[in-house]
């Protein structure tokens, strides 16, 4: 079992498993050698060869406790043949919704549309350099995929105006997510990940009162349907009012925190093992810095089943020498 499992499941306390989100991505100058040869960015995580390679090229160089498979959350919304693309420095642009359509969509076309996605992860998961190393599965929750989805792209601070005017919409669009969301998630675990991250980037949009219909709701569904396959899970509601009652409802595996979270509260308010939390600004910083404030995290942390990583993905400017630098601080600290 890997460290990250035996920390998850087991609760173990004396292991510093580590891993980082987006390690895969573009602080890697080996990740923008393939990116500049591949400007499009959905076809790139549809090359099972290709994905592996970068899946592992953060493998290769720093002493990392898991792979998480390159793709992106989006593969979902293009599994179900809305129009998605990366624009470059704009981020996601997809078209129009149509419910008529999506509700069309028979399980085996979304499955072939994305089925590299899957032979990716197989490949990752069968490589000696993932041995004793967890494969990370992962997808977006129902939640952040219908903000994408209906707002066709970031909704930086705010959503459309008339967003919700819709409910019967949303509320179809949400079962048509899940459905397709556990298809993934099976076709992920079948081929080898043997963890999944919930990732809710915008969780932090909703008010409190919410929270139940949006997020709590379809990410229990999602949540029990890991469990039954015998799989942690790790949930990430990125900037969630209310972290605590989260995981009391939603009962994930483990929590990712995000970096605006006080590390010492939320470990008196949250009893399942904790992940991440540090600012990812801080890797842009020196290595004083960095070591101070990475066991500023472990300290605290030294008594509860923690996996350090990041509070969001790895900022693109980073310099691959700090990652480093974290990688080797985490895994000599006693
Ligand atoms: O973590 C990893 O290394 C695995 C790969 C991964 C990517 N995206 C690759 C990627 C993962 C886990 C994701 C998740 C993802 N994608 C999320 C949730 C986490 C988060 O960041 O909040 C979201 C919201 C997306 C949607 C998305 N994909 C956005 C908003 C963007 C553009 C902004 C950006 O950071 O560039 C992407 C593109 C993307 N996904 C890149 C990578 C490496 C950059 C692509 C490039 O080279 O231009």
């Amino acid at each position: 079992m890997s460290d990250i499992k035996k920390v998850i499941i087991d609760k173990k306390t004396d292991l510093n498993p580590i891993w980082i989100m987006r390690q895969a991505g573009r602080y890697l100058p080996e990740f923008r050698e393939i990116r500049k040869q591949n400007p499009n960015f959905i076809n790139l995580c549809l090359n099972k060869e290709l994905a592996a390679e970068i899946t592992l090229q953060p493998i290769k160089r720093f002493d990392l406790d898991a792979a998480i498979i390159f793709s992106d959350i989006l593969m979902l919304p293009y599994g179900l043949n809305q129009k998605v693309e990366f624009k470059k420095d704009f981020g996601p642009l997809l078209g129009e919704l149509n419910l008529n359509n999506i509700s069309k969509v028979y399980d085996i076309d979304f499955i072939q549309r994305i089925l590299p996605v899957y032979k990716a992860i197989n490949i990752v998961s069968n490589h000696q350099l993932t041995n004793n190393k967890s494969t990370i599965g992962f997808v977006g929750a129902p939640w952040t995929l219908l903000v994408y989805m209906i707002n066709q792209q970031s909704p930086k601070k705010r959503l459309k105006e008339d967003f919700f005017k819709d409910e019967f919409l949303i509320n179809r669009i949400l079962l048509i997510i899940e459905k397709f969301l556990k298809i993934h998630i099976k076709n992920q675990i079948d081929n080898g990940a043997d963890v999944i991250q919930i990732f809710d980037s915008w969780a932090g949009l909703l008010e409190e009162k919410d929270l139940p219909n949006y997020i709590y709701t379809p990410t229990l569904n999602l949540v029990d349907y890991v469990k039954s396959l015998n799989i942690p899970v790790i949930c990430f509601p990125r900037e969630i009012k209310n972290y605590k009652e989260f995981c009391e409802i939603v009962k994930p595996d483990a929590v990712n925190i995000d970096y605006n979270i006080d590390p010492k509260k939320i470990i008196k308010d949250i009893k399942i093992p904790i992940q991440g939390g540090l600012d990812p600004k801080i890797l842009l910083t020196d290595k004083a810095t960095l070591k101070k404030e990475t066991i500023k995290y472990l300290e605290i942390f030294k008594d509860h089943p923690y996996v350090f990583n990041l509070g969001h993905g790895v900022l693109p400017e980073t310099n691959p020498e700090m990652v480093k630098h974290l990688v080797g601080t985490v895994k000599d600290y006693k």
